[in-house]
């Protein structure tokens, strides 16, 4: 992982852009977004990871329209910093406190201190990352010692983020990897996979890591669209084009200009709109409706399509020197069932996000219910694991696990494999108590198998004799009679 710090700004005020610009240069590792307004700042915060937020505190916004609220709602690990005038000091501070920022600054701000306080909070938001990790490794591995004795050594090494792309498998790390190439590139992308496997995430990524991440990603849906609609949407039309075409209208393609275009669904396109896009393509003209000009654009397209574009092209149905044209680079993203070794981590992700949007504290997710949602094939990939997740964390208990009785009813019929402790299911509500009620068994089937040769289980168990003799009494544990 690169040591880009990507700062959002939400601020209106062009000195506050000046300074944050002098005080925050990209020599030092700083990558800056700037946002007008409230909404423009949500939209970047789900789209691109984003490590700190300025946020220019504005008395006129309430705390539901707040991208500093939601931030600390979706994204806590964001660090926080507000500014404000003298004029709404009070709301300001009152604002910073409900938004848990790291520090509020007074307008007009001061460079130095920009500089330190931006510092101090990544620092911060860096120890907090490694203490989680830490943590989540301490948890894992008790849990993987006490509930199933297998592990998950990919999660323990922690894991890979590119945006907001999470995955531990090799699969994606090899998709990732061919994608931050294409990035570099002005090329054009087709990205392909099946439903909600995060095709319109990578182009994203892709996007946001390329060099026109300051200008726009415009997405345009081409599926279920008239084509006289679709070809104005992008390449415009001029007035009186077609009827109800009332005014001059300037299409994405020149609007996105400097920027990306993320066409999804490109297999729906018509013949004639494959022409318009292939001279597009090839020469970077852009023909409005209606209109003789032949206009350029400078964007980038990616395209994405869950069907082959290939098995198309076979069957005459699209064209194949405009499918040679998209795919500069052909990116194919694998199914869920194809890396079901990323359920554990994104399980984990969605929980931790859905968790802060509703405000609930959830301990994790059940060695159980884990292996379940692992065993699912997912047909509707990861936007199914995301919605279940979601579900789950809906009617999971307060400060509680997420357990196998939480799943919806098609995953929790899944069956698992039995291993390491005989697929027992541990009893109690709390953790205390399903611990004992596991610990309480693996000792007893270890007595049993080695006949209550007592030393010997005491030494595969890792325990001492007085120890082992502690817990049989404590478990009220006694020798079958045959
Ligand atoms: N690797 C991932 N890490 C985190 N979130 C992911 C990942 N992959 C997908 N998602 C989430 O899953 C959902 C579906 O992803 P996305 O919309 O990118 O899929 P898609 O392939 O475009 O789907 P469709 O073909 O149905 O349009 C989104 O909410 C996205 O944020
Ligand atoms: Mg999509």
């Amino acid at each position: 992982m690169s040591n880009v710090q990507t700062i959002l700004i939400k601020s209106n005020d062009a000195q506050v852009a000046e300074i944050a610009s002098t005080a925050l240069n990209e020599a030092e590792g700083y990558r800056l977004m700037f946002c007008d307004d409230d909404r423009a700042a949500m939209r970047r915060l789900d789209e691109v990871h984003v490590n700190l937020m300025l946020y220019d505190y504005q008395a006129s916004v309430s705390d539901d329209e707040s991208a500093l609220i939601r931030c600390r709602l979706a994204y806590p690990s964001c660090a926080r910093i507000t500014l404000f005038d003298a004029a709404v000091e009070a709301e300001g501070v009152g604002a910073t406190d409900r938004a848990a920022a790291f520090v509020f600054l007074k307008k007009p701000v001061n460079a130095a201190q920009l500089r330190l306080a931006t510092k101090r909070a990544l620092e911060q938001v860096e120890l907090s990352r490694r203490h989680r990790i830490l943590t989540r490794e301490l948890k894992l591995s008790v849990d993987d010692d006490l509930f199933t004795g297998r592990l998950t050594s990919s999660v323990q090494g922690g894991y890979s983020q590119f945006e907001r792309l999470v995955f531990v498998s090799a699969k994606m790390a090899d998709l990732v990897e061919e994608a931050r190439i294409a990035a570099k590139t002005n090329m054009p992308v087709l990205i392909q996979g099946d439903t909600g496997t995060g095709k319109e995430l990578l182009a994203r990524a892709i996007h946001f890591n390329s060099q026109r991440r300051n200008s726009p990603m415009h997405v345009q849906n081409c599926g279920g669209i008239a084509d006289v609609v679709l070809q104005s949407e992008l390449f415009g039309h001029v007035r009186g084009a077609f009827p109800g075409a009332i005014s001059d209208r300037l299409g994405l393609f020149r609007a996105a200009d400097g920027g990306t275009i993320f066409l999804d669904e490109i297999s729906e396109i018509s013949a004639q709109f494959q022409v318009a896009l292939l001279r597009f393509l090839q020469e970077g003209e852009v023909k409005p409706l209606g209109s003789d000009e032949m206009l350029h654009s400078n964007v980038r397209i990616i395209a994405a399509s869950n069907k082959s574009i290939e098995g198309m092209v076979e069957q005459g149905r699209f064209r194949r020197d405009l499918f040679y044209r998209l795919r500069g680079f052909q990116l194919q993203v694998p199914t869920l069932a194809e890396r079901p070794e990323d359920i554990p981590l994104l399980t984990q992700f969605f929980v931790e996000k859905y968790a802060g949007v509703v405000g609930r504290r959830v301990l994790g997710v059940t060695t159980d219910a884990l292996r379940r949602l692992e065993a699912y094939p997912f047909p509707g990939n990861v936007r199914e694991l995301e919605n279940e997740v979601q579900r789950m964390v809906a009617v999971a208990e307060q400060g509680g696990y997420i357990a196998w009785r939480h799943l919806s009813e098609r995953i929790s019929r899944i069956p698992i494999r039995e291993e390491g402790t005989g697929g027992f299911v541990p009893v109690g509500s709390t953790l205390k108590d399903m611990v004992e009620s596991l610990e309480r068994a693996i000792v007893a089937q270890a007595l049993d198998r080695s006949h209550w040769n007592q030393s010997k289980v005491a030494q595969d168990l890792g325990l001492s004799r007085v120890g082992l003799a502690n817990k049989i009494k404590r478990y009220d544990l006694t020798r079958k009679k045959r």
